[in-house]
């Protein structure tokens, strides 16, 4: 078992740990679980990606080969659909609480929202306009959300 599905797997009891523990509850709450169950969903993608390129076993790599070719027409909608449930997110908790940029959890859920902004707009690019850098800044940005999102969880 590759190291990355632990800690995908460690991130989504963080989530859960969140939404037990949340400050209020409300239609901020359901799109901010769903956005970001979508976000680590689509994360998992690494963890394939890493375990075809790592495995010593030929048996392993074909198997998990064959499962990221049966997602990859999935990828592109469960992470527009985030990007879409998030924006959501973001708007609900504005006309909740207002524009509240000193508090931390807000300012990292600003800055994770950005970010899966740019992580979508690079996925459109790489798919239409391959290149390496392209592909660079999709999965650098994308591992940046990750860990934005735990934070934003854990605050
Ligand atoms: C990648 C994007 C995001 C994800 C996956 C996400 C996820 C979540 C989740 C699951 C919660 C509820 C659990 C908890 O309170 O810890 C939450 C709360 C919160 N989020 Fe986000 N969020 C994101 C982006 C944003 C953005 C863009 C903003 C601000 C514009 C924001 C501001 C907040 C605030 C202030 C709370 C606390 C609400 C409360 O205490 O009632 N988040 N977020
Ligand atoms: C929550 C948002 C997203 C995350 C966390 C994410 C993450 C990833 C990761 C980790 C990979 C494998 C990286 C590699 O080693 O090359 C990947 C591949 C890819 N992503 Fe995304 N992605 C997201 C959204 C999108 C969107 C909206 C598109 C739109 C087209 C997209 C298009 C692609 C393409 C074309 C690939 C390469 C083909 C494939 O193997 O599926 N991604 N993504």
């Amino acid at each position: 078992m590759n190291k990355w599905f632990l800690i995908n797997g460690a991130a989504v009891g963080v989530l859960v740990w969140a939404l037990l523990t949340a400050n209020s509850y409300g239609w901020h709450t359901l799109f901010g679980g769903l956005g970001a169950l979508l976000i680590f969903y689509n994360w998992t993608r690494h963890a394939v990606f890493t375990t075809i390129r790592e495995s010593p076993s030929r048996q392993q790599k074909i198997r998990f080969a064959n499962l990221s070719k049966k997602v990859i027409p999935y990828h592109r909608w469960t992470g527009t659909t985030a990007v879409i449930i998030v924006l959501f997110h973001g708007w609900l908790v504005i006309e909740r609480y207002g524009f509240y940029w000193q508090y931390p959890k807000f300012t990292i859920g600003l800055i994770a929202g950005l970010t899966i902004i740019a992580v979508a707009t690079f996925g459109w690019l790489r798919l239409y306009w391959p290149s390496r850098k392209k592909r660079m800044f999709h999965l650098y940005l994308a591992m940046a959300l990750f860990f934005l999102v735990v934070l934003h969880l854990v605050l």
